[in-house]
């Protein structure tokens, strides 16, 4: 295989790189990539920096791609994101509604296991980073709208609304119209005020659960194994329930 120069590739060594295989060179601590080189390489392959500093040469995954979109909005983690997807039982044969696209962290988490994502964002700018960044990490299979969520979703039959937003309560009719029987809405709510209003709204769903993840990061190795000092963030609470 030899790269496009529209490919992006990922180069695991001292660091991690993300690189965009459109320009010659690519300058890190560790020294300049040559990218014309790259571009006639393969995945698994070797390269070095003009210091002599190895590096493998991959095919970035969509972990890789997220950690390097442009940021707005606050972002939903991995962890967070991770226990919807499968909670919901997310799959490729879904349709997702969603609001707000915010940075489109989300979006492009969930289009890349699902069949299509509807995205509605309320902010210009913040529409103009989501197309950016689906641009970027080559997403292809999102409908992304510059609207107000409140004021209607147009989609039907839809799997899974999944609602990241000031005030999610506010959407949960339009929601409730537009999934299917037994179709999930998922919350995300950051404050305790936040998930009251919400599950209050959730008048014509079922099966109301409220959990927060909280995820521990460790430092493995010698005689030191133990969780990282980092402290334990609170990002938010996910809010599912089932339309009945
Ligand atoms: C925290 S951000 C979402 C971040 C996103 N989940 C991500 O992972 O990148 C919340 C977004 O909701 C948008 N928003 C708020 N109210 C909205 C509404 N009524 N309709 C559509 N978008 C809305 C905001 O403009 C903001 O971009």
């Amino acid at each position: 295989m030899v790269f496009k120069k529209t490919d992006q590739v990922q180069l695991i060594g001292h660091k991690n790189y993300l690189i965009y295989l459109d320009q010659n060179s690519f300058s890190t601590e560790y020294g300049n990539f040559d990218l014309k080189a790259i571009r006639k390489m393969k995945p698994g392959d070797k390269v070095k920096t003009h210091m002599g500093k190895e590096f493998t040469i991959v095919v970035p995954r969509i972990p890789d791609k997220l950690r390097k979109i442009k940021r707005a909005p606050q972002i939903i983690t991995f962890k967070d994101a991770g226990i919807i997807a499968a909670h919901t039982g997310m799959c490729k044969e879904d349709v997702v509604v969603e609001a707000g696209g915010g940075s489109g962290a989300m979006t492009i988490f969930m289009a890349s296991i699902v069949k299509q994502v509807h995205t509605y964002e309320i902010r210009k700018d913040f529409h103009a980073i989501v197309k950016k960044n689906l641009e970027r990490c080559g997403v292809t299979n999102v409908d992304l709208k510059h609207a107000d969520v409140t004021k209607g979703i147009k989609e039907k039959n839809v799997d899974i609304v999944m609602l990241d937003m000031g005030a999610p309560a506010s959407a949960v009719p339009g929601a409730c119209k537009a999934l299917k029987p037994g179709g999930f809405i998922v919350g995300y709510c950051p404050t305790v005020e936040q998930v009251v209003k919400f599950k209050n709204s959730l008048t014509k769903f079922s099966n109301i659960i409220v959990r927060e993840i909280i995820e521990r990061i460790w430092e493995a190795g010698g005689d030191m194994s133990r969780p990282k000092t980092a402290p334990i963030g609170h990002t938010a609470f996910l809010i599912f329930a089932r339309k009945i």
